[in-house]
């Protein structure tokens, strides 16, 4: 009698098995959002949708992305270092004839390899100077977004070009519309349209909230008691997107889709003070290889996460989503032909167990002079910081009032002057907030990052960061970015 109920069990596993369907999947990328930008990390912040997704999930503890958009969001995309792929100088630049490598194979493509349906809202920032740069040559069947950094919300403009597309149409019809609510409509109509006998890849890039501050006085409203009007409007930004991210997933629920999608939400890097972002307590700012410009606020919610309502403490990077989506989605771990730096986080994830990551590069760029930090390792608890950290180097508060303190900048003839050692260490675990600096006392831990820093510094390829190409004028192209000039 057992052994019939667990030969009926076995039957109902293989049946289970084969008709488990790979899980839609919606990767959300909130620009420069920081740390204690949104409920889950700061009360203060009025984020529900978010923070119930969150709680219904699992909130990413340490998960670390690169400390600017273009280098983070080529992690995402490829799953290879910034280093490992010329782009760890600064960001692409709307007149630099460059693009995240051509003979590194996207996210999407692996997906609609799987079977997916693939579509890309909002910012792309992986360079366009010809169209097989561009998304839909990457593997998305369709885009609506911009090409650039970032640009006006209304008048979609940036450096006299404007910058929006469906697909690679110039689409000007948008033009005074506030980006957020056409992106959010973008994303309603390829769920309404979407075909649910086949997963699902949404990539919502979204453009809150990066500078420029703009945001319908609704949403700065909700914030009275801020008196900073540059926070009091960055807050609504931010809860602006929070509702935009209410309505994706009301519309995936009235498809039926809500329950069998996964949701993945990160921000690119770390808050930027001087437009109101906010990492404190990390030290730090988008920049900066600290941890206040490279731990992202985000999680995960969905399908196959064992253990909801917690914290995952383990070690994730950037660079991880892609060999972790690829596998939810049914492909092979790793992916077929796929050399990058990513390692599967989905066995941990979702169990809550260690992280198979015991180590990560911040950075390493060579290229004087910097903005970004210089270079940077973690080995297990231990950090070390090589040379100049990046622009911003304090522990920054909200700002409440007008003018309450000026934001340091750190540029690097000051920090050469100040240098008293080459190397900061720090022991993450103890210190998350690195006030700490324990590289005199421990030379040998110091030595051993050091090494550990070198072996992937002689890994690296040098930084693909060329001049402006004149042809890139939007004046040559009807006043819009456009490709066809490398
Ligand atoms: C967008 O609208 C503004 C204001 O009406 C106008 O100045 C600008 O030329 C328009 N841009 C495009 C590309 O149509
Ligand atoms: C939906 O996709 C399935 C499987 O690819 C296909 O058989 C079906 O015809 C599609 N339905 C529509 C309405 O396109
Ligand atoms: C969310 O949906 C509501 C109802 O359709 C709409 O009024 C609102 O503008 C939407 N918000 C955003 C940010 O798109
Ligand atoms: C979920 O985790 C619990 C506790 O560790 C374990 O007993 C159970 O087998 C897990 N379930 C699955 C589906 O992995
Ligand atoms: C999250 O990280 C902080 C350090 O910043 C640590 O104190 C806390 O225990 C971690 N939370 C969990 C649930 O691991
Ligand atoms: C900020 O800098 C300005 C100009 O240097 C100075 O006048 C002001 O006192 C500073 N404010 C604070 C709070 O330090």
């Amino acid at each position: 009698m057992a052994g019939l109920f667990s030969l009926c069990l076995i039957y109902l596993g293989i049946l289970l098995s084969v008709q488990a369907k790979p899980p839609h999947i919606v990767f959300i990328v909130a620009d420069d959002l920081g740390w204690n930008d949104i409920g889950f990390n700061n009360p203060d912040m009025k984020t529900p949708h978010l923070d119930k997704m969150a709680g219904e999930g699992v909130i990413l503890n340490q998960s670390y992305v690169q400390p600017l958009c273009s280098p983070s969001r080529h992690s995402f995309m490829t799953g290879y270092y910034p280093f490992h792929a010329g782009l760890q100088h600064r960001v692409i630049m709307p007149e630099q004839p460059v693009c995240s490598p051509l003979d590194m194979q996207f996210l999407p493509k692996y997906l609609k390899d799987l079977g997916y349906a693939t579509h890309m809202v909002g910012k792309w920032h992986l360079g366009f100077c010809k169209w097989e740069c561009t998304p839909t040559h990457r593997g998305f069947d369709s885009f609506f977004g911009y090409y650039n950094a970032q640009e006006d919300y209304y008048t979609h403009d940036w450096k006299g070009g404007y910058d929006l597309r469906q697909n690679e149409r110039l689409a000007t019809e948008f033009n005074g519309t506030y980006s957020l609510y056409s992106y959010d409509q973008a994303a309603a109509d390829i769920i309404i349209n979407h075909n649910t006998s086949e997963p699902l890849f949404l990539y919502m890039a979204f453009q809150n909230v990066h500078d420029p501050i703009e945001v319908p006085k609704k949403y700065e409203d909700m914030y009275p008691n801020i008196q900073n009007e540059g926070r009091r409007k960055f807050s609504g930004m931010v809860s602006a997107l929070d509702e935009a991210v209410g309505n994706l997933t009301d519309k995936l629920a009235q498809k039926g889709m809500k329950d069998d999608t996964l949701f993945v939400f990160t921000a690119d890097n770390g808050g930027w003070p001087l437009y109101y972002g906010n990492n404190y307590p990390l030290r730090g700012a988008k920049f900066t290889i600290y941890e206040g410009g490279t731990r992202a606020a985000g999680f995960v919610r969905g399908p196959g996460l064992n253990v909801t309502g917690r914290r995952f403490d383990g070690l994730m990077h950037a660079v991880d989503w892609l060999p972790t989506l690829v596998s939810v989605g049914g492909g092979e771990s790793p992916p077929v032909g796929y050399k990058g730096d990513g390692v599967n986080m989905w066995p941990a994830l979702s169990q809550l167990s260690s992280s198979p990551r015991t180590e990560l590069v911040y950075n390493i760029d060579d290229l004087f002079p910097y903005e970004e930090g210089h270079a940077a390792i973690r080995v297990g608890d231990y950090k070390l910081i090589d040379g100049y950290p990046g622009l911003y180097p304090e522990w920054y508060k909200p700002q409440s009032v007008e003018k309450d303190y000026n934001i340091t900048k750190l540029d690097i003839e000051q920090f050469e002057q100040e240098q008293v050692s080459r190397y900061q260490l720090y022991n993450l675990k103890d210190d998350p907030t690195e006030h700490n600096d324990l590289s005199s006392n421990n030379p040998d831990i110091v030595n051993k990052l050091a090494a550990r820093l070198k072996t992937y510094h002689d890994t690296m390829v040098p930084a693909n960061y060329p001049l402006p190409n004149p042809f890139s004028n939007p004046k040559l192209h009807g006043g819009a970015w456009t490709p066809g000039w490398c």
